[in-house]
């Protein structure tokens, strides 16, 4: 089966000549449809700038990113633009991708049209999504400042959901937030993922977090992937250095509130 997502030993970086930093270092992974692939590492490792690469807002130096097995650079603009569609980014800061004087219900109308969103024109696809991530369909009328931290980053994760995306790349959902709100925003991707077989690249530097929703996980350092399998194999027997150091650095017992996130088991 053709992979939703391939990322064939990309790099990137930023600055152009003797300032250019290198951050992406012939990063390759690959994303079957319905998995989810947890992405982990220290801080500046370089995990939302591959997030951004992937979505477009970063360009490869070199390298390929393939989607459904069509290489994005290859590609035509038109054809650029429909298969960005059908990967949403949820960015690290819900504020960022939340635009302050736009009401929740007009920001979903125009993720579900951009051409002539108005939020009266779908008021039930936006209660819709709204329900989806756990809120009233109330919350429509009200501006992002308007909202709690975790409540924000449901609404960033509905309107990622209102362009029904194939493929969800959450960049840090949880880190802002308090661990019953983690809970809570956990619950509402895993309930997805069930309903709709979303697939998703789940971004955290928390390994507990990672652990618990990735199917796959791929541990980056210093811009390369040092180590990335099957989610048991990686913590049962992690294989590089660095992995065993950041397992080592979670603490034993932490309560970590998850049940919310899978009340079937
Ligand atoms: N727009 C930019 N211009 C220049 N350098 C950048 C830019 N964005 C990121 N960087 C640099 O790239 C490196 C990787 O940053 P990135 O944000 O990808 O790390 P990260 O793994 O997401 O970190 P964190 O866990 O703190 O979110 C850092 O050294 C950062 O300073
Ligand atoms: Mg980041």
């Amino acid at each position: 089966m053709t992979p939703v997502l391939e990322l064939d030993r990309v790099s990137a970086g930023f600055g152009w000549g003797p300032r250019r930093k290198a951050v992406l270092h012939e990063v390759s992974l690959t994303l079957e449809a319905g998995r989810t692939l947890g992405l982990v590492g220290e801080s500046g490792s370089g995990k939302s700038t591959l997030a951004k690469a992937v979505v477009g807002l970063v360009r490869p130096a070199s390298g390929r990113i393939l989607v459904d097995g069509e290489d994005l650079a290859a590609a035509g603009r038109d054809r650029i633009a429909a298969l960005r569609r059908r990967i949403q980014l949820i960015p690290q800061d819900p504020y960022a991708s939340l635009n302050p004087r736009m009401t929740v219900g007009d920001a979903l109308a125009e993720a579900i049209d951009p051409r002539r969103g108005r939020a009266r024109d779908h008021r039930e696809a936006i209660a819709g999504l709204l329900a989806r991530v756990a809120m009233d369909a109330d919350a429509a009328d009200r501006y992002p400042h308007a909202f709690s931290g975790g409540q924000r980053q449901r609404v960033a994760i509905a309107r990622a959901l209102a362009v029904r995306p194939e493929v969800i790349v959450a960049d840090e959902v949880t880190s802002a937030l308090d661990c019953s709100v983690q809970a809570e925003v956990l619950g509402v991707l895993g309930e997805l993922r069930r309903e709709t077989r979303l697939t998703m690249l789940f971004i955290s530097h928390d390994l507990a977090v990672v652990r618990h929703v990735s199917d796959e996980v791929a541990v980056m350092s210093g811009g390369r992937i040092v180590e990335y399998g099957e989610r048991d194999a990686v913590f049962s027997a992690p294989a590089h250095a660095y992995t065993r150091l950041l397992l080592e650095n979670v603490p034993d017992g932490r309560p970590l509130h998850t049940t919310a996130a899978q009340p079937n088991g």
